[in-house]
């Protein structure tokens, strides 16, 4: 069985769908990958709980104990490929992981390092994509999942889901529609890479 890791900074309902993906009951519809560990940098992560819950190891790599990026890169590289037998995970999963990575951790996971944007890439990337939707008068916005280069929010596309922008939508309601949405790319898209 193929290890994955995800890391998370927040809420963690895309760490959440993964791993319903990779227990459900049906083999044909199951996500086949073990979901080895859940690594996040704030402590606080409310998706640490629920990943103990779920019985899957956490780790908690507080990016505030390094002083510079690189270090802590190191130590979360060294954390993530800990929880694979043979020191190289089969994915590497950013949901909802709040930190820039270094061009050397990037490399280090190249092929096998994914993210998913709130936005409909190239559109938007950074932060506070859906708030800049509505500001610029988009009709639809939506998520982008694609592999991880060392230029921010830019590495191929693999998946996109689009919603509509309705009227009276605030940047809540837009990241609501947009991320039921994430849940259902999300796991699919890691899937296909996992098949490749
Ligand atoms: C998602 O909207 C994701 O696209 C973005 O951060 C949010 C994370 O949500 N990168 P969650 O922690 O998975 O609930």
């Amino acid at each position: 069985m193929k290890n994955i890791v995800i890391l998370i900074s927040g809420t963690g309902s895309n760490m959440a769908a993964i791993v319903r993906a990779a227990r459900r009951e049906n083999w044909e519809q199951r996500l086949q990958a073990r979901v080895a560990a859940v690594i996040s940098n704030r402590p606080q992560a409310g998706g640490l709980v629920h990943a103990q819950e779920q019985g899957i190891a956490t780790e908690v790599v507080d990016h505030r104990s390094f002083g510079e990026r690189e270090a802590f890169d190191q130590a979360l590289a060294q954390a993530i490929d800990r929880h694979d037998p043979g020191g190289r995970p089969a994915l590497v999963v950013l949901a909802g992981f709040m930190r820039v990575l270094t061009p050397g951790f990037v490399a280090h996971y190249e092929g096998r390092l994914v993210n998913i944007h709130p936005s409909l890439l190239p559109a938007f990337t950074g932060l506070h994509t859906h708030q800049r939707a509505l500001d610029a008068g988009c009709r639809v916005a939506g998520a982008t999942v694609h592999l991880v280069t060392a230029e921010l929010d830019n590495g191929p596309i693999l998946a996109q889901a689009a919603v509509p922008v309705l009227p009276g939508d605030t940047a809540d309601s837009l990241a609501s529609r947009v991320v039921t949405q994430e849940h259902r790319i999300y796991p699919a898209a890691i899937a296909a890479l996992l098949r490749g």
